[in-house]
């Protein structure tokens, strides 16, 4: 992530106060907060230019919305779509006591873009992460439009990225990458985010009621099977897990062995949550599993035969190889999905 930024993006961050947009009258941060330098790092990507028109997905705070308003200028326009009625309201107050009159708000599905929105958009921003660049979005756009959204890049829970598509005569061109995420984008309020809405293959509860989950393809073969296998397997890991070193050294870079995952989908590959907020990534089977930390992988909890082991670490070896490949190596491909475009990543 950039910690400069262009000079129309960090004018906007001096002028907006963020501090009144993101915090509650008694100084409590309200949660749909970003951090502002990921904020900033996607304005950039986004490129903005005075006059233009900007579609917004996730209003949250009403912050990044500021920003957006001074960077289009009087004679461009920023519609945001938030699907929590009491952000939309408590954002247009904000934006109108600070005086931004090139704002329109409206409460409603963003994935759906804007309800009735006549003239086409210049850029389309996201801060909820989508499973596929929605066809809707293409709709609404200009042809030489360009898109800064978090999507899901392998179909499984939590793996996400950052990507900006521009646009190549009618044909959407991937552009670039960058790590990174956002909750998943949903269709109405949401109460809880232990379990992700989409991608959770096999659930389980343990006896103080902490939800345990795996999201594999193995898991989605048709039948009642592969469902009892993964449950059996959490029952397991809830039962038996130990923690083992590896598959990295303190020295190799977690971002870029995870990016290499995201990228090589190699069988087996596994998203998890072991009844606690973080989540794993790893090598599951139906008889065995060995998840570790995307954020770290110095440490893998195992349960069940060696294979699975095995297969995490003969994976780790694979990168190395390669020549321990850092994130910035990826590159976005797009590929045809119902409804829209599913953003894969190629080495
Ligand atoms: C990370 S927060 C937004 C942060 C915001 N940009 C800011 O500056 O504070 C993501 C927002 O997206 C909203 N959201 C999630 N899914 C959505 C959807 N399908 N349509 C519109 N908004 C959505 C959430 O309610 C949340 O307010």
């Amino acid at each position: 992530m950039s910690t400069s930024f262009s000079p129309p993006v960090q004018a906007a961050l001096d002028m907006v106060d963020e501090a009144s947009y993101t915090s509650e009258p008694d100084g409590t941060r309200i949660p749909q907060t970003s951090a502002p330098a990921i904020i900033a790092t996607m304005l950039d990507l986004l490129d903005v230019d005075p006059g233009q028109r900007v579609l917004e997905i996730g209003t949250g705070s009403g912050y990044s919305t500021a920003l957006l308003s001074r960077l289009v200028g009087d004679t461009g326009r920023v519609t945001s779509v938030e699907v929590i009625p009491d952000l939309t309201a408590r954002a247009a107050e904000l934006l109108r006591a600070h005086g931004s009159r090139n704002v329109e708000l409206i409460c409603g599905d963003g994935v759906k873009g804007a309800p009735g929105a006549v003239a086409r958009f210049d850029r389309v921003i996201a801060w909820a992460t989508v499973e596929r660049i929605p066809d809707e979005w293409i709709r609404q756009i200009t042809p030489e439009a360009v898109i800064v959204t978090p999507v899901n890049v392998t179909g499984l829970a939590k793996t996400f990225a950052i990507v900006r598509v521009g646009r190549d005569s009618e044909n959407l061109e991937p552009q670039r990458l960058i790590s990174g995420g956002f909750v998943e984008a949903h269709d109405q309020a949401v109460h809880q985010w232990l379990i992700p809405p989409y991608g959770a293959d096999a659930l389980t509860h343990d006896d103080q009621d902490r939800p345990w989950w795996l999201s594999a393809t193995w898991l989605r073969t048709e039948g009642t099977a592969a469902t009892a296998s993964g449950e059996a397997l959490l029952d397991r890991l809830i039962a038996d897990a130990r923690t083992v070193p590896g598959p990295l050294a303190e020295t190799e870079n977690p971002e870029g062995f995870y990016g290499y995952l995201l990228a090589t989908r190699p069988a087996g590959l596994t998203t998890a949550a072991l009844g606690d907020p973080a989540w794993r990534i790893g090598y599951t089977s139906p008889t065995g599993a060995a998840l570790t930390s995307p954020s770290d992988a110095q440490h893998t909890i195992h349960a069940g035969d060696q294979e699975a082991l095995h297969a995490l670490t003969a994976w780790a070896e694979n990168w190395r190889v390669l020549g321990r490949p850092g994130f910035d190596r990826l590159r976005p491909d797009l590929q045809r999905g119902e409804d829209g475009s599913l953003v894969r990543l190629t080495l």
